[in-house]
């Protein structure tokens, strides 16, 4: 088990630091609905100046990757020690063939030049793992009801999964939100229908966006769960849920509607909560609505992933041009996806010790962890944007080292979670 210090007052500076890097991330989320760029994102209240020198703290990284560490299935092979190897076959649709991935992660699209990146599959080490068979997963999911709840990044695989499945049979869509992060597809010829939610805390949170440039104060509620989806919890039959990287956010948190502390506010007279202790209370929340419903959904909650920001973060130039995998010992884990991970770890630990056998649920951690570390080069990077370097080759743009290109390593999630829910 990795040990890691606690994000006490001294550590604060590198938590900060962080949520700007992030900040970018985030800013992401806002134009993914309309398409536009996040120009203002550049200028957004993540920029605060009082911290933004400080990036000495945001390069530590501590040695996370040891395959100790990372072993969190036990059994006869577990899915998440490996490595990316060659594989010709590359993957099975294209920027064109599918029509649901959003421009900021069309790569392709958008013109970005090597496709290296797309020749290579994730070989666990202790046995093969298939590719994601399309017309057998559907063929066995006929009347079933699929939900992604999360974040952007959540957004970003359910566009994969989506993408993958369109080979067989096109996905109608039947609902969308106004805002485009709530919808919802049917495939007619299966009754499959699948539901992204957008949900970036799992519990129930108010103001945490920054609207026009103007800073919210976000309120998190760590004692109740979104709504959003406990309401139609009933009708899922399998989930793929994750949270973590929105508590990064400055943010005040509550118990019973009343304050018990905050995150990186500075100004109020508040005690800082930790952001750890508070997605530690937001999962545990999350676990045990599951385990205590009479409903029995197959869940499966998938781990932090990294970002790949080199030299500079989202708003100082990082960029993230590498074009080939990293190799076992080439990278580490930062910091505080070590802190996400040991609390997600910790969490399907401990489920050992609450009978959860005995309820016979099905619940388990996708551990796409290590696999996602080892891509640094599956982001979009600049090609977020469309043909960013068209007018000037030497423009300075914006990177996202964060989500991922449509296609692109992300759809590797799919083959994990293919051989966790039909084999696992
Ligand atoms: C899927 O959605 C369709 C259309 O919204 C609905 O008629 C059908 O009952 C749903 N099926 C499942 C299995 O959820
Ligand atoms: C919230 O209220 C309940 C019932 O009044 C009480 O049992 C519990 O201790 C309270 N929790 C906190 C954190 O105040
Ligand atoms: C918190 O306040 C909301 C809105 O006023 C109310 O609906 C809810 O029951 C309250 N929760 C608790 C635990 O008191
Ligand atoms: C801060 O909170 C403490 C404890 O609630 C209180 O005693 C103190 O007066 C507050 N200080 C300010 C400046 O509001
Ligand atoms: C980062 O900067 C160093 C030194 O300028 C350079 O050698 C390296 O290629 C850069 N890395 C990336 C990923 O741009
Ligand atoms: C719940 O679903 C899982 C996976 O399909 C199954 O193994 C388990 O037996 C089910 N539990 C109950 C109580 O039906
Ligand atoms: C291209 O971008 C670079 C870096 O921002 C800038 O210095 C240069 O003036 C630009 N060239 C043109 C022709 O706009």
């Amino acid at each position: 088990m990795v040990k890691y210090a606690r994000l006490d007052e001294n550590s604060l500076v590198k938590v900060t630091v962080s949520v700007l890097v992030i900040g970018f991330g985030f800013s992401l989320l806002y134009s993914a609905s309309n398409g536009n760029s996040i120009g203002g994102g550049v200028s957004s209240p993540f920029v605060d100046k009082t911290v933004e020198g400080d990036d000495g703290s945001y390069e530590l990284a501590i040695t996370a990757s040891n395959d100790e560490s990372m072993e969190i299935q036990k059994g006869k092979c577990d899915l998440a020690i490996g490595e990316w190897i060659p594989d010709p076959s590359g993957p099975v649709y294209t920027s064109e063939s599918c029509n649901v991935i959003t421009e900021d992660q069309n790569c392709m699209k958008n013109g970005r030049p090597d496709l290296e990146f797309l020749y290579w599959r994730w070989k666990p080490r202790d046995c093969e793992l298939a590719r994601f068979n399309a017309v057998r997963f559907l063929d066995s999911m006929r009347n079933k009801h699929w939900a992604f709840i999360g974040d952007s990044i959540s957004r970003n695989h359910v566009q994969s999964f989506i993408c993958i499945l369109s080979k067989v049979e096109a996905a109608n869509e039947v609902y969308h939100a106004k805002d485009f992060r709530n919808i919802r597809w049917h495939f007619p010829t299966y009754n499959f229908n699948v539901t992204v939610i957008w949900s970036p805390f799992l519990v129930k949170a108010y103001n945490y966006e920054y609207k026009n440039g103007v800073k919210a104060d976000g309120q998190i509620h760590l004692d109740v769960l979104d709504n959003i989806w406990t309401d139609q919890y009933t009708s899922f039959d399998y989930i793929v849920m994750s949270g973590g990287k929105w508590f990064l956010r400055s943010a005040v948190y509550y118990e019973n509607n009343t304050t018990v502390g905050c995150h990186y506010c500075p100004g109020k007279n508040l005690t800082e909560y930790g952001l750890e202790n508070a997605y530690r209370k937001a999962i545990k929340l999350v676990i045990d609505f599951i385990l205590n419903s009479n409903h029995n959904a197959t869940v499966l909650y998938r781990a932090t992933t990294s970002e790949h920001f080199e030299n500079g973060s989202w708003d100082t130039g990082g960029t993230c041009d590498r074009t080939k995998p990293f190799k076992e010992g080439e990278i580490s884990l930062n910091y505080l996806d070590v802190v996400f991970r040991d609390i997600e770890t910790e969490a399907f630990e401990n489920l050992k010790n609450v009978g959860y056998t005995g309820k016979r649920k099905s619940l388990k951690l996708l551990d796409v962890t290590k696999l996602s570390l080892l891509r640094p080069d599956g982001h979009p990077g600049p090609y977020r944007n469309p043909h960013p370097f068209a007018k000037n080759k030497t423009a300075k743009v914006q990177y996202d080292c964060l989500h991922w290109c449509l296609p692109g390593p992300i759809d590797s999630w799919n083959d994990l979670v293919m051989e966790m829910v039909l084999n696992g």
